[in-house]
């Protein structure tokens, strides 16, 4: 497949979770899942790269490596400012890594450190690691964060017993001794893995006097989409413990999920490839922003790959998270950081009806901007590419948006053919789209409905929209291209 043009990928090699995502000294840090070796999973390390807008990135050497004894798994990064561990050289503050030690040989996790007093670019690893070890197969993906409040001011740090689908909460004054705070779950779902989770407050409708926390859990398989995905639960935290508003959905225990049950929670993402997403330290709490690996472990590590310049796995774009009540309910909203963009074209006020498709051009890496009404029982088809070699259709009917994949997915993994769907709004679409070499993000409703897909190669420019069964009424299709695709 061809490397992505504005998302995040790595020049060579596997990659999967983002890590350690931190913005410090003006620039945002992107470490995360890598093996140097090769484009399979495997001698997990931390490669890292850097950006100055969270859009452009440059890649660092290997900022963590595996030993002989440990594999490095996902975690977090911290600005340790007032040098609490102790790891600071010079007078300098240290940044500070923390992260699963996944042994090579048996099946045991615990949680390591490691400093940096060069603003992240080289590591040392703590003589005393591990620092928290509970003697586990399965405890993993550490995310630290600074708590300040009525409790008092320490570090925590929540990551997950991932079999028993729990989230374990620890403290610590200087991120080397660590005690249990309190655990949350297994709830909501009954199958699967808890992997990298993530807690943070948020201000509910920009009210800074309502403050809510967000408590982010990937789980697979047990995604909506099927395979991979993330559930947020939106709750309050005393510094102890994390209780949710509102009780989960009930199911039974080892029973397979149902759908019902799967839909009644809340999905950060309703497409296959939106994983282990968590967001960055280092920014103000209005300023919230999450980064998650864009693919799924169900076929992650079949998906082709290109002979010359091997390379598997990329991010998806930042997003700026922040809550609002939509419809009497508390949704996260996302709103997608893209590259600069020039003006490609514009059409509005048009009548599409069935037989007369309007057709536009949309460049490898662009945004589509789409407000369309349709006629009663009428749906709106968009189809990505040419017929009849398509990478992809949107369809939009009775509130809601599929994505289908199947179309183009010949040549790629079994898995990997699949139909994903999206609840809107109300009738009709009110959405962004953001595409680029294979891979769509849809963020409909002011990015309350969030859907994001690989999908196959489009292997033209061209989009058609279609009516079926009825007109539909295009109020708006801006499309907007990469600045530098029009060069
Ligand atoms: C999530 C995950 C994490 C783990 C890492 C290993 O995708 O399984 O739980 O730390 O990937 O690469």
């Amino acid at each position: 497949m061809t490397r992505p043009l504005i998302h995040f990928s790595s020049a060579r090699n596997w990659l999967n979770d983002p890590n350690g995502l931190i913005f410090h000294d003006g620039r945002y840090h992107l470490y995360f899942q890598y093996n140097p070796h090769g484009v399979d999973h495997g001698f997990m390390s931390w490669g890292h790269a850097s950006s100055a807008d969270l859009v452009t990135w440059q890649e660092h050497p290997v900022a963590l490596r595996y030993t002989d004894e440990h594999e490095i798994f996902s975690g977090s990064v911290v600005f340790d400012e007032r040098d609490t561990s102790g790891l600071g050289i010079g007078g300098t503050a240290p940044l500070v890594a923390v992260f699963t030690l996944a042994a090579r040989s048996g099946a045991h996790q615990s949680q390591g450190i490691a400093s940096s007093a060069d603003g992240g670019l080289s590591w040392s690893m703590h003589s005393g690691n591990p620092v928290l070890d509970r003697g586990s197969a399965d405890f993993r993906d550490p995310k630290v964060f600074r708590y300040s409040g009525p409790a008092g001011d320490y570090w925590v740090m929540v990551a997950v017993e991932a079999v028993q689908r729990k989230v374990v909460l620890y403290r610590s004054d200087d991120l080397r001794h660590w005690e249990l705070l309190s655990e949350y779950g297994p709830r909501g779902t009954a199958f699967g893995v808890w992997e990298c989770p993530d807690l943070f407050p948020l201000a509910l409708d920009g009210d800074p006097d309502d403050v809510r926390w967000v408590l982010i859990v990937s789980m697979n398989p047990g995604g909506v989409a099927g395979g991979s995905g993330t559930m947020y639960v939106v709750g309050s935290f005393d510094g102890v413990r994390f209780v949710p508003a509102a009780p989960a959905p009930e199911v039974e225990p080892g029973a397979k999920t149902p759908d019902d049950a799967l839909a009644a929670l809340d999905w950060i993402d309703h497409g296959r490839d939106c994983y282990a997403g968590v967001t960055f330290s280092g920014l103000g709490d209005e300023d919230r922003i999450l980064i998650a690996w864009m693919s799924n472990w169900e076929y992650a590590g079949e998906m082709p790959t290109d002979a010359i310049e091997p390379q598997r796995g990329s991010m998806t774009l930042a997003r700026r998270l922040s809550l609002v009540t939509e419809r009497g309910r508390i949704r996260l909203r996302q709103e997608p950081i893209g590259p600069a963009v020039v003006p490609v074209a514009a059409i509005a006020d048009v009548e599409v009806r069935p037989g007369e498709p309007l057709t536009f051009e949309a460049p490898p890496a662009s945004r589509i901007r789409l407000r369309l009404r349709l006629d009663d029982g009428a749906s709106a088809e968009l189809r990505l590419g040419d017929a009849p070699a398509l990478a992809a259709v949107l369809r939009v009917r009775d509130g809601e948006l599929t994505l289908d994949r199947r179309v183009g997915a010949e040549g790629l993994p079994e898995a990997f053919g699949s139909l994903e769907r999206l609840e809107l709004r109300a009738d009709g679409l009110d959405a962004v789209l953001w595409l680029d070499e294979g891979s769509i993000e849809v963020f409909a409703d002011d990015g309350t409905a969030v859907l994001t897909d690989r999908i196959p190669a489009r292997r033209s420019d061209r989009v058609e929209l279609h009516a079926v069964g009825g007109r539909v009424r295009i109020d708006e299709v801006t499309v907007e291209a990469e600045e530098e695709d029009r060069a």
